[in-house]
């Protein structure tokens, strides 16, 4: 249940006169301080003045009113007018039995179930993953699993980059300095090998090689049998070097429908935006203009090439005739911000209005130095070095606080802890920020971290193990909750936020908004477990009740933490 809406809808059903009961209930918060209750409502405040009438007189009518039974009694009023909710216990007690009972996380089927596309990781194929695809691949993984685990239909798309002019710098590359011997010991390798001397002489300023290059793609895209036929040898290798690390970071995809897959609808797509009439010619090319934005939108250029704007509307029509969706994401860099804004203002003119298009945009992970993350030599970190120091970082954290493990289990262990390292630093980040790569700082025990999320549960489980108990016998036993000490009580009203945490980091498409919660959550739990001794309770009731409390928090964590793509273990 999510008790946020609950009491939303209960305090907007009582919305003074003259008030709008949508804002009236927005105003409804979890409070940030417990001396004043679980939750406020802070709505009379704005009512009050906008009316010029006392907050405190109209507060008074709406606690009267309002009735927030069976979670609540009467609001209390509070300063210049705030209304404190404070849950009764026992009604916190009965949700937190419900909670070990069904195994749900409080979460329910949603009222309308909706169809999201998530466009995530993507990708330009044929040169290696480096630090800038993580940000979209994990943030894109998170948001996908939350809202899978909202009950809605998600459509995990790698929309991959697999047909632009990389891969014309390739088939030059191969065409003229290729090594046969090389590329039959690891073709990615001799691939990235061409690519990057292909890059590095037009960024040189090679004017006859940026020309070649862009032919090659062009003889590509017209249907060169020589092209077409280099294509299909490389795209398998270099799809397979991408799957092996999305399996090392458990992301899966639905779909992978790159670019290429579009290439025979792009013609059609120009054809009929001008017949619409959001088409037009200028300076040769085919643009759309786009109100307050400068630069036209190009769907065709003036060489006759369709371009990566074309690409991306017949995707919008594609995915709209195969899963109408109610909403598509687009996880990708803020850079590409003004892409996106002409990109959904053409499909919306175009007829693409049922489909909520959003820009899940981001910031850049930066270096100690605060400029762009690069290796010492400068060149951009690759991403599998990058997985594989994580580990080695993280196994220094294992080596030097689990004595006891064998080898093999400090190396699993070490994999989950830096890869969960790596992925929560990026979550936990507004993912409009830039932020700082720091092995220290992500991998602490303590402060906001996986680690310290994954040690919690560790230390959970190693309270059953101590009591020679499994979690599962104590869900088996149902004891009654007891709510007697305050920390109890703090822990057991953050376990039933989960539902509106979730809720609002969907409707925000911010998982920082999960990890903000799991932190608290791991917090409370810290203060209880300080403060309420489990094994040695004082009654058994007490303790069987505690070590529920342990049992439902560490599930509480492996869930949250799944939903961020990070596993946990059971020692560390
Ligand atoms: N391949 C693009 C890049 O690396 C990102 C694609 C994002 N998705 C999209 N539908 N445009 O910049």
């Amino acid at each position: 249940m999510n008790v946020l809406n609950q009491l939303r809808a209960a305090f907007g059903a009582v919305t003074p006169e003259g008030g709008d009961p949508q804002g009236f209930a927005a105003a409804v918060r979890p409070a940030n301080d417990s001396k004043f209750g679980d939750y406020q409502a802070n709505g009379c405040m704005g009512l009050a003045k906008a009316a010029k009438k006392n907050p405190r007189d109209l507060a008074t009518v709406v606690a009267e009113a309002v009735d927030l039974e069976p979670l609540a009694g009467k609001p209390e009023i509070a300063g210049p007018g705030f209304l404190n909710v404070r849950l009764h216990d026992e009604w916190i007690a009965n949700q937190l039995e419900d909670l070990l009972r069904d195994g749900k996380h409080g979460l329910e089927s949603p009222k309308q179930a909706k169809t999201v596309v998530v466009d995530f990781s993507s990708p330009n194929v044929a040169k290696p993953m480096h630090v800038g695809h993580i940000r979209s691949t994990v943030i894109g993984d998170s948001l996908a699993r939350i809202f899978e685990a909202l009950g809605h239909k998600v459509v995990r798309d790698n929309h991959l980059g697999d047909w632009g002019s990389q891969f014309g710098m390739i088939l030059w590359g191969w065409k003229n300095h290729r090594d046969e011997a090389a590329y039959d010991v690891d073709p990615v390798a001799e691939l990235a090998r061409l690519y990057r001397l292909a890059q590095s002489k037009i960024k040189g300023g090679d004017k006859e090689v940026e020309e070649a290059a862009r032919a090659e793609t062009a003889k590509l895209h017209a249907g060169d049998p020589e092209n077409r036929e280099l294509w299909k040898r490389f795209m398998p290798f270099c799809l397979a070097a991408l799957q092996k690390i999305y399996d090392r970071l458990g992301v899966r995809f639905d779909v992978e429908l790159g670019e290429s897959f579009y290439d025979p609808m792009l013609a059609d797509v120009v054809t009929d935006l001008e017949k619409k009439g959001i088409a037009e010619e200028s300076e040769g090319a085919t643009v759309a203009f786009v109100q307050g934005m400068k630069a036209p939108f190009i769907i065709r250029k003036r060489d006759g090439a369709f371009n990566y704007g074309t690409t991306d509307l017949a995707t919008i029509q594609y995915r709209a005739q195969t899963w109408d969706p109610d909403q598509m994401l687009y996880v990708v860099d803020t850079r590409q911000g003004d892409h996106f804004k002409q990109l959904f203002d053409v499909a919306r003119r175009w007829g693409y209005t049922k489909a909520d298009m959003e820009h899940v945009a981001f910031g850049t992970i930066l270096g100690a130095d605060r400029r762009p993350f690069k290796t010492r030599d400068g060149d951009v970190v690759g991403l599998e070095s990058l997985l594989d120091e994580a580990v080695a970082e993280a196994r220094k954290v294992v080596d030097a606080n689990s004595g006891d493990l064998e080898p093999e289990d400090r190396a699993r262990i070490a994999e989950i802890v830096g890869l969960g390292a790596i992925k929560y630093a990026d979550l936990s980040q507004n993912r409009l920020s830039d932020y700082v790569f720091d092995w220290s700082k992500m991998l602490a025990m303590n402060g906001n971290t996986a680690t310290y999320l994954q040690y919690a549960y560790a230390r959970i489980q190693n309270i059953f193990r101590k009591g020679e108990l499994r979690p599962e016998s104590i869900r088996e036993r149902a004891p009654a909750i007891l709510l007697s000490h305050p920390a109890e009580r703090a822990l057991g009203v953050r376990m039933l936020r989960l539902p509106e945490v979730l809720e609002l980091a969907a409707s925000e498409l911010k998982p920082n908004i999960l990890t903000d919660y799991l932190f608290d959550l791991a917090n409370a739990y810290s203060t209880f477990y300080e403060e309420c001794p489990v094994l040695k309770a004082e009654s058994a009731e007490r303790r069987d009740s505690r070590l529920a409390l342990c049992d439902l928090t560490a599930q509480m964590l492996k869930f949250g933490l799944a939903l961020l793509g990070i596993d946990v273990v059971d020692r560390m």
